[in-house]
């Protein structure tokens, strides 16, 4: 049995414990707003917070959360910067299918919890998350407009 902080509640999770964090949120806590994509680590979709920090949940394995505070998308609204990235993602309309939006917008978070008002180079150097519909130009302009 393994504890872990999510969304500011405490779950115990019976789970072996180098099973990826990525399916304990989606298979055992049904927290299904955190995208399954490559698995490899490649695309972004699976990603969340740790500790504040954006972190693809596919690369790690539960022994390695420890006490760090996992926040996903179902929370991010919590967050007065997530709230402020999302508001921007729903006014652009940045999202298509919406497959990658979730780890876009948990990136997006990350980036501004640490850097409020990035340059170009750092939406670049942050937003690295794949979208097979090439929603990047509007991604970035969300990430401008939370930050304004
Ligand atoms: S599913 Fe984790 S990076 Fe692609
Ligand atoms: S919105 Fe479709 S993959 Fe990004």
């Amino acid at each position: 049995m393994v504890q872990l902080s999510i969304n500011g509640r405490q779950y115990d999770v019976d789970a072996e414990s180098d099973t990826p964090l990525l399916f304990v949120l989606r298979d055992s806590l049904g927290l299904n707003g955190t995208k399954y994509g490559c698995g490899i680590g490649q695309c972004g979709a699976c990603t969340v917070l740790l500790d504040g920090q954006a972190t693809r949940s596919c690369q790690i394995p539960l022994e390695s959360v420890g006490t760090q505070a996992v926040t996903t998308i179902e929370a991010i609204e919590q967050d007065p910067v997530g709230a402020r990235v999302v508001t921007a993602w729903v006014g652009i309309e940045v999202p298509q299918c919406g497959y990658c939006q979730s780890g876009q917008v948990m990136a997006a978070t990350s980036l501004l919890k640490q850097t409020p008002k990035p340059s170009e180079d750092d939406i670049a150097g942050a937003m690295t998350n794949l979208c097979r519909c090439g929603t990047y130009n509007a991604i970035a302009a969300a990430v401008r407009q939370a930050a304004a």
